[in-house]
């Protein structure tokens, strides 16, 4: 049972001895209730509302035509709005003629992240055609946004729709890539890590001149690579500090948290959930989650490249982020001790010039 962060708040006012636990998605705070015994009737109702019930985003309302729409009245009760087929028109969104809020179903949350998918996957293309490097970063970060904060079956898949786009985009003009890469990093997160990923890995695969196929699916695992993420902590994932051993323990689990979500998915490659499992894996064993030295090709690339975005990056408050060049020469030396491939070192290493 998930709730957001005003209902926390209220939650906290009215029973300060509430046991309430934080939950991770993507940046998004969600919290758990996690002592009903002694919670008061009237908030367990009130939480259960919250529960069976999302809120739609203002600006998202538009485009749920194929989703029914609610409200909620005065005795707190939650009645039908507009039912599946029926447009909000524009003019009532403008001068704000609807409900405050409007809340969607959470039976109806994966069809509504779809819906939302298809139109930024349109807004994707239309961005990448009018050349606008922050536009096209924006639109990517919303998209993935939206897919991680309900990450499995039905809400992943759609991220394969994104990918074409941008490969078919980039064989057209290579520049989109590159592009993506250049714009500010602010907010670094596992989202924006994410995208540099794979903007990082899909120059790399252009270079190589693989095919079609092989693009997409280095594209799509890289993006998808540390989706285990969202089952982590996000106060561990950004914790200013060095962490302890059992807190790294932990966030390692992101791995193999990874692959079940990945695993229970449609796609039709099975590199994207091994790439989850393995991308921290090492060519001598050193590795995690198992200390494997066979590991796939895909999850070798995106995980050399995966260090390489972490290294040129800020990911953590307590780290500064390093040059290319400098960076090159400290992967060298795992590249000099058999944990990563020296072909992919240096076949990168010529990517980049
Ligand atoms: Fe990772
Ligand atoms: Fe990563």
């Amino acid at each position: 049972m998930d709730f957001g962060l005003i209902e926390f708040f209220k939650c906290k006012i009215r029973n300060p001895k509430l046991k309430i636990k934080k939950i991770l998605h993507f940046g998004i705070p969600t919290f758990q209730y996690t002592n009903w015994g002694k919670a008061p009737n009237l908030l367990i109702t009130r939480i259960k509302i919250v529960a069976d019930y999302i809120e739609a985003k203002k600006s998202r309302l538009k485009y749920y035509q194929k989703i029914p729409l609610y409200y909620q009245t005065k005795e707190r009760k939650l009645v039908l709005y507009k039912p599946a087929g029926k447009t909000i028109e524009e003019v009532r969104l403008e001068k704000e003629l609807v409900p405050g809020k409007l809340y969607i179903k959470q039976e109806d949350k994966i069809k509504a992240i779809q819906v939302i998918q298809k139109v930024f996957n349109r807004q994707l293309s239309e961005d990448v055609r009018s050349n606008n490097p922050d536009k096209v970063k924006e639109t990517l970060v919303n998209i993935v946004q939206e897919t991680l904060a309900e990450p499995r079956s039905g809400s992943l898949e759609g991220v394969s729709e994104t990918v074409n786009i941008l490969i078919n985009e980039y064989t057209k003009d290579s520049d989109v890539i590159k592009n993506l890469l250049i714009v500010s990093k602010q907010d670094y997160s596992t989202v924006i890590h994410s995208i540099n990923v794979m903007a990082i890995v899909l120059g790399y695969a252009n270079f190589i001149d693989c095919s079609l196929y092989d693009k997409k699916i280095l594209g799509l695992s890289a993006l998808l690579h540390d989706v285990g993420k969202t089952k982590i902590d996000t106060a561990l994932l950004t914790a200013p500090r060095k962490l302890t051993d059992e807190e790294f323990n932990e966030i390692k689990q992101h791995t193999i948290r990874g692959h079940d979500i990945l695993s229970r998915c449609n796609f039709r490659y099975k590199e994207i959930a091994t790439t989850a499992l393995q991308h921290h894996e090492k060519l001598d064993g050193s590795g995690y989650p198992y200390g494997i030295t066979n590991i796939e090709q895909t999850a070798q690339i995106v995980g050399f490249i995966d260090c390489y975005e972490a290294l040129t990056n800020d990911d953590r408050p307590y780290r500064n982020a390093m040059s290319p060049l400098k960076t090159l020469k400290l992967i060298k030396q795992d590249v000099q001790s058999d944990k990563f491939s020296r072909n992919i070192f240096e076949t990168f290493a010529y990517s980049l010039l």
